[in-house]
């Protein structure tokens, strides 16, 4: 009997909503260019179900270029005070617009303006600029609704693979890797540490 990766991704999640200190959502998100150059950087896991691991950003941004020139990407998550980590790899898509609103409208009023005023990865002249940008905008939407940038959105990998990595004495580490088939189903193997 092979397990279903999704629900052990979420046993492993809730016990480590229950034990890290800060940001257990926090997982590294690596993208690569059209060249295969890659870059890694910390988002949020917004959401995670049978479809993927979603998470939110500027879609003009370093991360969002990359996505656009190669629609992959790996995630990983280190939970350090369980000593486990979790590796997911696959195809990424924009998630559709109704759930980018939806999540946006969760936002606070403040961080959904600070999505209008931050040019997500491109050159800033000044501090100073940026919080000026920011007031601006504040005096602008006084009293008024905050729509979602329309380069604002999540995006969702689709895991072909995900491994699930446990710390054991004198590095015997675990290791527990699920492939997807073309049928949608699940193998499940182990590696050598
Ligand atoms: C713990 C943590 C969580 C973060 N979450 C997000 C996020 O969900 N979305 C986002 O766009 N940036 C997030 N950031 C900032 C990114 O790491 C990064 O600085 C930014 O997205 C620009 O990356 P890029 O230039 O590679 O596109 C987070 C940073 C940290 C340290």
């Amino acid at each position: 009997m092979t397990a279903d990766p999704h629900a052990l991704f979420d046993l492993w999640f809730a016990e480590a909503r229950e034990s890290e200190p800060n940001d257990p959502e926090a997982m590294a998100l690596a993208t690569a260019d059209a060249q295969g150059r890659p870059s890694v950087r910390m988002v949020l896991l917004k959401s995670h179900d049978a479809r993927g691991f979603a998470f939110y950003t500027n879609s003009q941004s370093r991360k969002g270029g990359e996505l656009a020139a190669n629609p992959r990407a790996a995630l990983l998550f280190h939970w350090k005070s369980l000593r486990r980590q979790v590796r997911i790899e696959g195809p990424v898509e924009p998630v559709p617009s109704e759930e980018a609103d939806f999540y946006f409208a969760s936002r606070s009023r403040d961080a959904r303006i600070g999505a209008w005023a931050s040019d997500q990865s491109r050159p800033l002249e000044s501090r100073a600029a940026f919080e000026a940008r920011y007031a601006r905008l504040v005096e602008e939407y006084e009293g008024g609704d905050v729509a979602r940038p329309p380069y604002w959105w999540g995006y969702r990998v689709a895991p072909e693979r995900i491994e699930f990595w446990t710390d054991r004495p004198h590095r015997l580490h675990e290791r527990r890797l699920f492939v997807r088939g073309a049928d949608g189903g699940w193998t499940e193997s182990l590696l050598y540490p």
